[in-house]
């Protein structure tokens, strides 16, 4: 059996980042170090929270969580409410957390953790990049310090889902996305809309997961509801529990290698555009089949096919 991935994961909880924690916390594959958190979905206040109260929901509540980035690095932050609910989880009404975050703040952690293991850990990063920006100044050896990094953002050869020609986490903080992606990353897997809306939670998968027992299960239910009872959608793309599989289970993408640039001015922001020879990976194709089984089977739930 394949030893577990020891996995930070960069979050802004959200509903797709609540079932990439349920991944992480359930998957015999994942060690889930220490989650960070930062504005995105909603503000920070609250993906902090949920990400608490997903971690307790689902009996981790050991799990160190690291409060970030409170805003993009240059511009005001634009949450997508419309999609996750004014709570972020899909008004989900999980009991809130009785526990505290970490004594430093979300990119301190990142450097720490790294720091302390270093070459061991991987990033997994499924909001906006603010908090792996904020690292990367402050610590401009990071890339070297992580196993890898894994990210979930961008529409490489496929229209955008803010924009015509931008994806949300990168939309949100395109400065912190250009200063990441110009950052020659030895190991760098990106994990775009080209792929992760080919993987789709469909409404009668939704439903026979959530009719499961146990608190994964529970999650599903939950933050579920809004999507498919009271927005009426056919299905929901998996975008961030697909960047954590791929980060544990690379087979599940393809892609090439590329450089990768960002735009941050008028109609061009956010978008990502592959530009010549670079040493990020960025994927191109997914097995939607494969994926799915993987994500059934490592959360524990009926299949999702
Ligand atoms: C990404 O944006 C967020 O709304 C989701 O959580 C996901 O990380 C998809 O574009
Ligand atoms: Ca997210």
């Amino acid at each position: 059996m394949a030893e577990a991935v020891p996995v930070i994961l960069d979050v802004d909880t959200g509903v797709d980042d609540a079932l990439a924690i349920a991944l992480a916390v359930s998957s015999p594959r994942v060690d889930l170090v220490a989650v960070t958190t930062l504005a995105g979905n909603v503000d920070v206040d609250r993906t902090t929270a949920n990400t608490l109260a997903v971690l307790d929901w689902l009996g981790a509540d050991s799990v160190p969580v690291h409060r970030g980035a409170s805003r993009p690095l240059a511009r005001p932050h634009v949450d997508a409410a419309f999609v996750h609910g004014t709570d972020g989880l899909g008004n989900a009404g999980l009991p809130p957390s009785p526990r505290g975050v970490g004594a430093d703040r979300g990119p301190a952690a990142i450097i720490r953790l790294a720091s302390a293991r270093p070459g061991q850990l991987t990033l997994v990063c499924v909001g906006p990049l603010t908090n792996l920006a904020i690292a990367l100044n402050v610590e401009p050896t990071l890339p070297s310090l992580l196993a890898g990094v894994v990210v979930m953002g961008g529409a490489y050869r496929v229209p955008g889902n803010v924009t015509p020609r931008a994806e949300f986490n990168i939309y949100c903080d395109p400065e912190a996305a250009a200063q990441v992606l110009a950052t020659p990353f030895p190991r760098l897997t990106l994990i775009g809309l080209d792929v992760t809306e080919q993987v789709v939670l469909s409404r009668a998968a939704w439903t026979a997961a959530a009719d499961g027992n146990g608190p994964v299960a529970g999650l599903v239910d939950r933050i579920g509801r809004r999507a498919f009872v009271e927005r009426g959608l056919a299905g929901t793309a998996l975008h961030d529990p697909l960047a954590l599989a791929a980060a544990v289970e690379p087979s599940l993408v393809a892609g090439e290698s590329a450089g990768v640039t960002v735009g941050t001015e008028g109609e061009a922001r956010g978008e990502t555009r592959l530009d010549g020879a670079g040493s990020a990976v960025v994927a191109s194709t997914v097995d939607p089949g494969a994926a799915l089984r993987f994500l059934s089977r490592e959360l524990g739930l009926p299949s999702l096919i």
